[in-house]
């Protein structure tokens, strides 16, 4: 299982491969703040606190990429009482009952390949019997459907974390430092996505390759035919139907459609009355700038 958090009190820290925009890592400090998100944390801290007390658990954390899922982890973990073990990932085969109350995080499980999921999600049987709570922390993606739907059979809390209302998010921008003629146009662009807020303190000037990796990073996990109908979505005049796409770029509009679901699905687009819309404008932008060599 790739990234997850493993910690205590003084120490927590997520240990992992670091992305473009992935939360501060290892010694993580509370700096900004975490914004807009006090009932996820709640939910977490609850559990914890149950675990503490005995009871298993398990909290199912979906969101799209970069909407602050591993940055909810590190607040969760930092005050997890001492007596709580935390760890990563499935625990060794054999654990002996009676140990002190564990506490398993996967973060990004939708890049743990499917025998990870599957030993994970079997993990939840666990949970009502014993001081077991599973956290989970995982972008919307299909090949996670069935781990989900066992983790909720088995009691786990789902926390769906959606893009910063405006106003948190143009808190964050401030805390952030942005320039104040640049935070208006900044929180648009970002569409209350923190990992592109960041991105965006210098505002339409922000550099392109960062960016560009971001935006790389965050359409990773979606099925490769919908990552190239964003492309040609990008580059369409705003605001079009599947029919209109298909039509000027001759594909199948059952093909066009079906990139599209993928890409609401993956949090990527949204969609009213068959329109459809990048969900965070920077990334249209991104997606339209000329590709120059290097
Ligand atoms: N609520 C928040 N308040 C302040 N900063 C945040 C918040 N959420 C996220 N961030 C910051 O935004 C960036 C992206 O957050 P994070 O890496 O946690 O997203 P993610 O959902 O885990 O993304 P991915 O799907 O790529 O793993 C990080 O720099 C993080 O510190
Ligand atoms: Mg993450």
């Amino acid at each position: 299982m790739e990234v997850t958090a493993a910690g205590n009190r003084r120490h927590v820290g997520l240990i992992g491969e670091q992305r473009p925009g992935s939360a501060v890592l290892f010694g993580m400090t509370s700096d900004p703040p975490l914004v807009g998100r006090d009932g996820a944390l709640a939910c977490l801290r609850a559990a914890i606190g149950r675990l503490a007390g005995g009871r298993g658990g398990a909290v199912w954390i979906e969101g799209g990429p970069g909407l602050g899922k591993t940055e909810l982890l590190a607040h969760a973990l930092r005050d997890v009482p001492a007596r709580i073990e935390v760890r990563s990932g499935p625990p060794d085969r054999g654990r002996a009952a009676g140990d002190r109350p564990l506490l398993l995080v996967a973060d990004d499980l939708h890049r743990a390949g499917a025998a990870a999921v599957a030993r994970w999600s079997r993990l939840h049987r666990r949970v009502r019997t014993s001081a077991l709570l599973l956290v989970t922390a995982v972008r919307p993606v299909p090949e996670c459907d069935g781990a989900y739907a066992r983790a909720a059979a088995c009691g786990a809390e789902t926390v769906r974390l959606g893009p910063l209302a405006d106003g948190d998010a143009t808190e964050l921008a401030c805390l952030l430092g942005h320039d104040p003629h640049v935070v208006g146009t900044a929180v648009r662009d970002a569409g209350g996505n923190p990992a592109y807020l960041r991105m965006l303190a210098h505002g339409r000037a922000a550099p392109a390759a960062p960016l560009r990796a971001l935006v790389a990073d965050h359409l990773s996990t979606l099925p490769r035919r919908a990552r190239e109908m964003l492309v040609l979505l990008a580059a369409a005049p705003a605001g079009i139907t599947a029919a209109e796409l298909a039509a000027r770029t001759h594909r199948p509009v059952p093909e066009v459609r079906a990139a599209m679901h993928e890409a609401v699905d993956g949090a990527i687009l949204t969609s009213a009355g068959g329109v459809v819309r990048f969900r965070h404008p920077i990334v249209r932008r991104v997606l339209r700038m000329p590709v120059t060599p290097s």
